[in-house]
């Protein structure tokens, strides 16, 4: 593994890989404290961040390396191209962790940089948030190829990191968005022949009506950051698509998933996310377990 562009270069192994790994560093801390001893890592955001700032920043310290925040609002592209950003950080920093508006700036910096870059977010994936779901379904839910969870919302950047690492470990996910908001047609049909092998099934649905009974319910945004979109459409369009008690009993959800930061009364009620249904912390705290064994996968090389 040389980077963490998005969630679609890993082979399924490396994400069980991956999983197992974040399991074993959250158990044994102590066994990595030196892990990253000399390192430094830049972190690069062109848009605002809690969860995943202070996740790589608290779990870079804990790897015995050192980081420190870029603050990239109006930096990329509009001060200098993102070849340029990508090749000067390389040369004092061991990595680079990247939040971006546009994919292609991943891969300007990866491709400019000799040392690995981290997709923190872009427009199309967040495999960080992946990652840490997984392990979180993993801990709280049960063993992967037997779960049925549910995606609804938008069908942008969380639901199509989500989709790659479903298929990859062959969960069973059912896609619901409006119509217009469906995750890109290439990636669908990729997730799908990706679960074929892997004996899981991704679909995709408009109608609520169609939706099967499953394990967990999942949400995000539903204007994501960047994003302008008209206020009185959105409402109209994803008002149906809500996360409520009705919509959970009536998928007989046991389990409520959201990445955050999360609207109260848009995409979610409080009576969901606040209740002991709600995962969402478990998740926020795997954040930095997961991104921690991505940089040990990432220096394993350099400590053989
Ligand atoms: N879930 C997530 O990425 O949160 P932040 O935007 O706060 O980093
Ligand atoms: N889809 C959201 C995720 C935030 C973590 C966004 O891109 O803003």
């Amino acid at each position: 593994m040389n980077d963490l562009i998005d969630m679609w270069t890993l082979q399924p192994q490396q994400t069980t890989e991956l999983l197992q790994l974040a399991q074993t560093i959250k158990q044994r801390p102590a066994a990595w404290a030196t892990f990253l001893q000399g390192k430094s890592i830049a972190l690069l955001f062109e848009k605002p961040s809690l969860r995943t700032r202070a996740s790589f920043a608290a779990g870079i310290h804990r790897l015995g390396g050192h980081s420190i925040y870029l603050d990239a609002q109006n930096l990329i592209g509009e001060r200098e191209p993102a070849s340029d950003v990508g090749a000067n950080l390389a040369l004092w920093h061991d990595a680079i962790v990247a939040r971006v508006f546009s994919q292609q700036t991943i891969t300007d910096l990866a491709a400019a940089s000799d040392k690995p870059v981290i997709n923190a977010l872009s427009d199309t994936c967040h495999p960080c948030q992946a990652l840490a779901d997984l392990l979180t379904l993993q801990e709280q839910v049960g063993a992967l190829d037997q779960i049925h969870f549910t995606y609804i919302g938008d069908g942008n950047n969380v639901c199509q990191a989500l989709m790659a690492g479903a298929a990859q470990t062959g969960m069973h996910m059912q896609v619901v968005t409006p119509l217009g908001y469906a995750p890109d047609a290439a990636m669908l049909a990729q997730a799908q022949q990706l679960a074929q092998q892997s004996g899981g099934s991704i679909t995709l649905v408009h109608d609520l009506d169609q939706l099967q009974s499953t394990d967990v319910i999942y949400t995000d945004t539903w204007v994501s950051m960047g994003q302008e979109r008209d206020q009185g459409a959105v409402m109209q369009d994803f008002a149906p698509y809500q996360v409520n008690r009705a919509l959970m009993q009536q998928l007989n959800a046991n389990y409520f998933m959201h990445c955050l930061p999360a609207y109260r009364g848009r995409e979610v009620t409080a009576e969901v996310i606040d209740s002991p249904q709600s995962l969402v912390l478990f998740q926020a705290e795997n954040r930095l377990h997961a991104q921690n064994a991505v940089l040990v996968k990432l220096f394993e090389g350099a400590h053989a």
